[in-house]
C-alpha cells in the first residue's frame, strides 16, 4: 500500500486544448498515455493517488466528463483537489460531484482522507502572481497593487479552507497531517503566507502541491525541508508524468 501524487493533468478528452505548451513542448506530446503507462506500472488497487487539480480543459461537467472517467478508471483510490482551471468544480456544489461519483473519485474540500495513522488534508490554496514589473536588468521592481489587494481576500478565503479540512481530521484524533494544495504555498517574492504558517501550526510533515508547470516556473515556490515540513512539487510536466511516492 503506498500514497501517490501527482497534479496538472490538464486533460481534453472532451473539450478544446487550450494551452500552447501542450501544443508544442516535447512533454507534453502524448501525456496521456505517457500517464496511463506509468499509472498501470506503478499502481495497485490498494493504493491511493492524490490528484492535485487541474485535471481538465472542459468548460463544464458535459465537457469533463471523460476526462473524470480516465481518472476514476486509473488504479487505486483517487483523490482530487480543486485546482485554477477545474471548471466542473464549484467548491459550495462538491456533495453534488461526490453523489454523482460516489465510490469512484474522492473529493478533497473542507473535509479529510486518512491514509494509515496520517490525514490527507487540503484546498485550492492562492497566492499573488503578478502582474510583475521589471526594470531593464529583469529584476522585479514593482506589482499591480490592485490584483494584490485581491489576491489577499482569495487566499484568507482559501486559509478558512484549509483550516476546516485540518479541524475535521483534527476533530476526529488525527495528529498527522499530509497538506495538498493546488497552488504552490508562496509566490516567487514570498518566504512564507498563511499555508506555510498552518502547515507549521498543525506540524504537517509534508506540503504538496502543483500549479507550477513550463520548466521557468518549477521553482517559484519552497521545495525540501522548511520548517520543519517537506515541501515537494507534483506538477505532471515536473514529474515527467510519473506519479510521485509520497509514502509507502
Ligand atoms: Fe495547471
Ligand atoms: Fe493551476
Amino acid at each position: 500500500m503506498s500514497l501517490y501524487a501527482i497534479g496538472d493533468l490538464h486533460l481534453h478528452f472532451g473539450s478544446e486544448l487550450k494551452a500552447r505548451s501542450q501544443l508544442h513542448d516535447r512533454v507534453w506530446k502524448d501525456h496521456e498515455q505517457k500517464f496511463l503507462k506509468n499509472c498501470r506500472k506503478m499502481l495497485s488497487q490498494e493504493d491511493t493517488l492524490v490528484l492535485a487539480g487541474d485535471h481538465s480543459w472542459g468548460k463544464n461537467l458535459t465537457e469533463c466528463e471523460k476526462d473524470l472517467q480516465f481518472i476514476a478508471d486509473l488504479p487505486g483510490r483517487k483523490i482530487l483537489l480543486r485546482g485554477n482551471h477545474d471548471m466542473f468544480w464549484d467548491a459550495k456544489k462538491t456533495d453534488r460531484l461526490r453523489e454523482l461519483y460516489d465510490g469512484k473519485l474522492y473529493f478533497l474540500q473542507d473535509n479529510y482522507f486518512s491514509y494509515r495513522e496520517y490525514a490527507i488534508v487540503g484546498t485550492k490554496g492562492y497566492t499573488f502572481e503578478g502582474p510583475f514589473y521589471l526594470n531593464a536588468y529583469h529584476q522585479i521592481c514593482g506589482w499591480d497593487e490592485q490584483e494584490e489587494e485581491h489576491a489577499k481576500k482569495l487566499v484568507e478565503r482559501e486559509a478558512v479552507r484549509l483550516r476546516t479540512s485540518l479541524e475535521a481530521a483534527k476533530q476526529d484524533g488525527y495528529r498527522k497531517f499530509l497538506l495538498f494544495l493546488h497552488y504552490p504555498p508562496t509566490n516567487i517574492l514570498e518566504k512564507r503566507s498563511a499555508f506555510t504558517e498552518m502547515a507549521k501550526e498543525y506540524g504537517a510533515e509534508q506540503v504538496i502541491y502543483a500549479h507550477c508547470h513550463g520548466e521557468r516556473r518549477f521553482y517559484d515556490s519552497i521545495m525540501g525541508e522548511f520548517e520543519g515540513a517537506e515541501y515537494r512539487l507534483v506538477s505532471g510536466d515536473y514529474l515527467r508524468w510519473k506519479p510521485l511516492k509520497i509514502m509507502d
